[in-house]
């Protein structure tokens, strides 16, 4: 029964008998609406339990299979091999079990920790102590290299547990959006993924793969504004004592997932055009009605005020007058806090992002490009709340440096540092060649060097841009 010293194994576990203790290895048992599932429960299972394996019944057939190619009408008796990120569907709590009740799954596969002895923790406890005690006192220089060491490999850690709820909350949107155009307003997939990612992804690691990956369609653009939003707001708040107009941590997310919601409502092909519609072209007349749209499918839908109001103020300048401002006759002083931040970081991700009309401009360059605008189109103090928080070179930005090696930014420089020298993991030397090692060069302390040029990390490394990057590993 036990597989070693420490952790004991138990098998066909009720829900009634899981404790907060346990581990999930399985899911052995289900309710009758997991034989020959529906679309519903397929999408469900495709989308919750991603990189999975799941042992099914298909005409007559056991087979092990991926989730993603789970069908309808698969009979499921077994999902097991959970990959790392789905902490959330494996460690037993409060949560996790109402989850599972609810969702109808009965018997499980587990793994326990077994107690450690009280002998065995005070061992350690000294142990522990007398480490402690020999370890010399750092230099504070020695202590912040080592600190910057180490959250960088946490980022790079995060991305990659982020990347694929990233993936999933775009189908999700996607999702929702179908559903709203059909005439059915159902977005319980798309809190569920936001749920997700304040529980399995983090947003500052999700917002630097936004930088990193060119997203080319409306879900991404969704998902990558939602996680920007939810990131740099949530800075903003703790830096400025301001209190949170949103009821939940997870509102805010939801709030900037839908603020293109009433796109909904504009037909496909203009959505997915190539082409750049003439500013008083009727196409344009349409594309330019969504936040309308949106306002009042959300209020429809009974969301609550801020939410509304990004939805349908995202696009009013702070000079309504300029052609670019609607709906047209809207002023400055409806639209909230929230918003204005918003429709900065809108910008900001339609500019990184790639467009069918257009291609994906560098995180520095954008950020020169809004901050010349800001004060005109968008809210001077709230621009510069943002650019605290982000940066000149954002997290992810790939640059080339004055000794001509290339690299990411992973860390931006804080409070009083130069806006122009953050921290950079070097991926490519001078000669050009791609490193395994990577070495972190703090622009702080390494004075004689310097950026000097922002580079496009499609150009430079094609799709493989974001694999490069989660790759880094600092020793
Ligand atoms: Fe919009
Ligand atoms: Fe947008």
């Amino acid at each position: 029964m036990s597989s070693d010293q420490h952790t004991i194994e138990k098998f066909g576990l009720k829900l009634e008998d899981l404790t907060d203790n346990m581990v999930i290895t399985a899911y052995t048992r289900f309710g009758h609406r997991y034989t020959r599932v529906n679309s519903e429960v397929c999408k469900f299972v495709r989308h919750n339990f991603f990189n999975c394996k799941i042992s099914i019944k298909r005409k007559n057939r056991e087979l092990k299979i991926d989730s993603d190619v789970l069908q309808e009408g698969d009979t499921i008796l077994r999902i097991y091999d959970f990959p790392p990120e789905l902490t959330k569907l494996v460690n037993v709590n409060s949560k996790l079990i109402k989850a599972l009740k609810y969702r109808d799954i009965l018997e499980f596969d587990v793994k326990q920790k077994a107690e450690i002895e009280d002998d065995t923790k005070d061992e350690l406890r000294k142990i522990i102590q007398l480490v402690n005690q020999s370890t010399k006192r750092l230099s504070v220089k020695e202590e912040r290299r080592l600190e910057t060491i180490r959250e960088t490999n946490e980022l790079i850690q995060k991305v990659s547990e982020s990347a694929k709820v990233r993936r999933n909350a775009m189908e999700s949107v996607e999702y929702a959006m179908d559903n709203a155009r059909r005439g059915l307003n159902k977005i319980d997939d798309i809190r569920r993924y936001v749920d997700s990612i304040t529980e399995s992804a983090s947003a500052d690691a999700m917002a630097a793969i936004a930088n990193i990956k060119a997203s080319d369609q409306t879900y991404a653009h969704c998902v990558d504004v939602g996680v920007i939003f939810q990131n740099v707001y949530n800075l903003i708040l703790q830096d400025t004592g301001k209190k949170s107009v949103f009821q939940t941590p997870n509102e805010a997310i939801l709030s900037a997932f839908l603020h293109d919601f009433g796109k909904s409502q504009i037909p496909k092909d203009l959505l997915e055009s190539t082409v750049r519609f003439e500013r008083d072209s009727k196409e344009m007349k349409v594309m330019m009605s969504h936040p309308e749209h949106g306002a009042q499918l959300l209020s429809q839908m009974g969301m609550p005020e801020p939410i509304i109001n990004m939805a349908h103020y995202h696009h009013v300048k702070q000079d309504p007058n300029m052609l670019s401002s609607y709906p047209r006759g809207c002023t400055y002083d409806k639209v909230s806090f929230e918003t204005r931040l918003l429709s900065i970081i809108d910008a900001y991700q339609a500019l990184v992002g790639k467009r069918n009309y257009k291609r994906s401009w560098s995180p520095p360059a954008t950020m020169r490009y809004i901050d010349a605008l800001s004060g005109v189109e968008y809210d001077y103090e709230v621009w510069l709340l943002f650019l605290k928080v982000m940066g000149l070179y954002p997290k992810g930005s790939l640059v080339e440096l004055s000794n001509h090696s290339i690299g990411f930014v992973v860390s931006v420089p804080k409070d009083e540092g130069d806006p122009e020298r953050p921290v950079i993991a070097v991926v490519r030397n001078e000669f050009g060649e791609d490193l395994d090692h990577h070495e972190l060069v703090d622009l702080q302390e390494t004075l004689d060097i310097s950026i000097i040029k922002d580079l496009d990390n499609q150009e430079v490394f094609g799709k493989n841009a974001l694999e490069i990057f989660m790759g880094i590993e600092i020793n």
